[in-house]
């Protein structure tokens, strides 16, 4: 498995794998330009290998490094695993090496939202450690809540 950061040239594979994974709700290539290129944000893909033009983007981890009053904390926006490559791992893999990124960022915590249903997702952050701190009602549509969930960098 390759892993790098995602250049311009991947919005084609970015906007594959939020549309395989999140349909309806995913990012819009705007947004996913913006997180590209500004500062403090970043995109990580996994390709297979070998590298070229027939490597596949088989999953993604976009997160962030903010300043805060609290200093500075890490928040993850999205990870996303095509189907065809779960279970293997992947997002597991995406979620650790997020993490060490943000911490060398200096960030003392890490947060995300997770709709409350979404079991798979759950499972991965609480076996990463992460625990719910709070419910964010209708927070991907209506009845549609989420949780909030954190866990500190060290
Ligand atoms: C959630 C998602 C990213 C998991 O990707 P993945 O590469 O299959 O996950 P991994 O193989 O790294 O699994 C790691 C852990 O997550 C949990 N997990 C993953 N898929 C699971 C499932 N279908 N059911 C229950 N737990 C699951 C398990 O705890 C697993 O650990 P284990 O293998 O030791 O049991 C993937 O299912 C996905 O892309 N879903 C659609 C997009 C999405 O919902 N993203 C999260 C938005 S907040």
């Amino acid at each position: 498995m390759i892993l790098r950061f995602a250049g311009l040239d991947d919005l084609p594979a970015m906007d594959r794998l939020e549309k395989e994974c999140f349909e309806y709700r995913r990012f819009p290539i705007p947004f996913l330009v913006d997180f590209i290129l500004a500062d403090g944000a970043y995109t990580l893909l996994s390709f297979t290998e070998p590298p070229g033009h027939a490597s596949t983007a088989m999953g993604a981890i976009m997160f962030v490094v903010q300043n805060t009053e609290k200093g500075k904390v890490g928040r993850v926006a999205s990870v996303s695993v095509l189907e065809k490559y779960r279970n293997q791992g992947l997002a597991r893999r995406l979620m650790e090496e997020a993490e060490t990124i943000m911490r060398e960022a200096g960030a003392s915590s890490f947060s995300l939202e997770v709709a409350v249903k979404n079991r798979a997702a759950i499972s991965l952050y609480e076996s990463l450690g992460y625990v719910v701190a709070g419910k964010l009602e209708h927070y991907y549509g209506l009845n549609e809540h989420a949780h909030r969930m954190e866990k500190k960098a060290d």
